[in-house]
């Protein structure tokens, strides 16, 4: 944006009953905390000392400037997950992708506008591991005078289920990549910062408390911002209405249990229908496969007020660890609200076909422990993170940091979900490279996730930075183009930014590539993201400048 129109949109900002525009400021300081939880103290990586960090407030269609300042020994950088940065990638912030990190002492301005999504995102950090204590909630109001498709609520909630590791997470990683075998898992799960009640050296008086009055409606944000982890949700005693996920608007539905994988958020009603009482909230991990998790359930605490403390509270029962029917029940509740308002722009035509093969394999390593490393890829591309941004080589047309022949399929064919079991290669021949996808302006996608057995079958939720797209399928086994297609729901599918690929299954998703730069796409776990499972679109310009990716900003880090 010219200076003259930012100052000129600043000053106008200043009177917001004037017109319909706001500004929001934030500042962040990247700080170190110390902090005691679940028995063990150590330091922490904070942005303004806070865990979970702070939440920011926005409006539909306001600017955001948040100005981050890196005091700490690490390189930093934030994104702001789910925001869909039209024309704005400098400020998405994935490291080396669409930026050089923050260095110790720098500052950097993200701004970006909000435009066209409601509800509740997270920010995180987005290099190495620091995400663990770097987030916070990013909830955005409707404009001003709209109101909810849904009855107000009496009150909001910002819920931020959490993984905690008692030694340093940035140790834990270093030390998992030089050996070549997985990291170890978390030692607790948290709600709000606080591994709760039942956790055996819970400090913090016990634990988030959401207090209620009965007869009221509370409007709960969740987000999970754990790392590795995919968490079910539960409130014992009490119903839960989904009306939206990932800034998005659902069909309302009740259930007792939510599922939502790292980097989804659901906004779900709460309504205190009990006269009073404590009720116990859970969050347990879901995991339907051989591989190892953090089995700690983290509690909380709804409590009506009037209720003597002496009460004992009602406690609920986690769904099992591998409860997969519980998680697919609640999967396939999820639909676009799809109204008159609100609709579901489902891409009716496909431009460009894609089959991505994801999950993880095994290669050499003569320096690991086992003399192999544990690696995953996408079509056999176990991505490399270059030391200089994609973004600024596009923008710039820097040549030698990336190639744009990513493969649209998978190169080898093979049964890719190894159902049944161990009818995978034990090999994908993985290959190394920074190899981008490139795409025109406009063109819609269609992509077919398909989970690998290749280790073992393994539930992947897929983050896409920059678009939401549409959940059209989704099944077990491999992905049937002949067949499978037939059944897609092009009319309201849930339309999201991440999305769970199932153990040994496939999910299908539609979106326009209608915003250029360069957009990454990874497993939100972030385990498989160190280890290779990861690409980037790049979506070049349209026509004119309204199509057209705005130059960096002038205090843009370099490398
Ligand atoms: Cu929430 Cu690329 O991540």
């Amino acid at each position: 944006m010219e200076n003259w129109v930012r100052v000129l949109l600043l000053v106008v900002c200043l009177f917001p009953a004037m017109v319909e525009c706001r500004v929001r400021n934030y500042t962040f300081h990247v700080v170190m905390k110390n902090t005691t939880r679940l028995c063990s103290s150590k330091p922490i990586v904070t942005v303004n000392r806070r865990f979970p960090g702070p939440t920011l407030y926005a409006r539909e269609d306001d600017n955001v400037l948040v100005k981050v300042t890196n005091h700490v020994k690490y390189n930093v950088t934030i994104h702001w997950h789910g925001i869909r940065q039209l024309r704005t990638g400098w400020s998405d912030g994935p490291a080396y992708i669409t930026q050089c990190p923050i260095q110790p002492g720098q500052s950097y301005t993200y701004n970006f506008t909000v435009t066209g999504q409601r509800g509740t995102l997270l920010w995180h950090a987005h290099i190495s591991w620091l995400r663990a204590t770097l987030h916070g909630g990013i909830v955005i109001l409707p404009k001003r005078g709209v109101p909810y498709p849904f009855p107000k609520p009496d009150e909001e909630v910002v819920v931020i289920l959490g993984e905690w590791w008692k030694s340093d997470t940035e140790v834990v990683i270093n030390q998992a990549t030089q050996s070549g075998v997985a990291p170890n898992v978390s030692d607790a799960h948290t709600i709000n910062g606080h591994p709760g009640p039942l956790s055996p050296c819970s400090s913090q008086g016990g634990g988030f408390k959401l207090q209620v009055e009965s007869g009221k409606t509370y409007m709960l944000r969740i987000i999970n911002a754990a790392l590795n982890e995919e968490l079910f949700f539960k409130v014992a005693g009490h119903n839960l209405t989904v009306v939206e996920v990932d800034a998005t608007y659902t069909k309302p539905f009740t259930t007792d249990t939510l599922l939502i994988t790292p980097g989804q958020t659901t906004n779900a009603l709460l309504t205190a229908d009990r006269g009073s009482g404590k009720y116990l909230v859970a969050a347990s991990p879901f995991m339907d496969s051989i591989v190892a998790v953090d089995n700690m359930t983290a509690t909380a605490t709804v409590h009506y007020s009037g209720t003597l403390s002496s009460t004992t509270t009602t406690i609920t029962q986690p769904p099992p660890q591998n409860a997969t029917p519980i998680a697919n029940k609640f999967i396939n509740s999820l639909l676009s609200l799809n109204s008159k308002l609100y609709p579901a722009k489902v891409p009716l035509t496909v431009d460009h076909n894609l089959l991505f093969t994801v999950g993880l394999g095994v290669n050499p390593c003569a320096t690991c422990v086992n003399g192999s490393k544990v690696v995953a890829a996408i079509n056999n591309v176990s991505f490399v993170m270059p030391t200089f941004s994609l973004l600024q080589a596009h923008y710039f047309n820097i040549s030698g940091i990336f190639t744009t022949d990513f493969p649209g399929n998978p190169p080898i064919i093979f049964n890719y979900s190894g159902n049944p079991p161990g009818t995978s290669p034990a090999n994908m021949n993985t290959m190394n490279g920074t190899r981008l996808y490139r795409l025109p302006y406009n063109a819609t996608v269609e992509l077919v996730l398909q989970d690998t057995g290749i280790i073992a079958p393994e539930n992947h939720p897929i983050h896409l930075h920059g678009f939401n797209f549409f959940q059209v399928g989704r099944g077990l086994g491999n992905f049937n183009p002949n067949k499978d297609p037939k059944n897609f729901n092009l009319v309201d599918p849930v339309e999201r930014n991440t999305i769970g690929v199932p153990s040994g299954g496939w999910t299908a998703i539609r979106f326009t590539a209608d915003n250029p730069g360069v957009w990454f796409l990874h497993c939100h776990l972030e385990v498989h993201t160190t280890w290779g499972l990861k690409m980037a679109f790049l979506v070049d310009n349209g026509k004119g400048p309204n199509e057209s990716l705005l130059p960096p900003p002038s205090d843009l880090p370099t490398c």
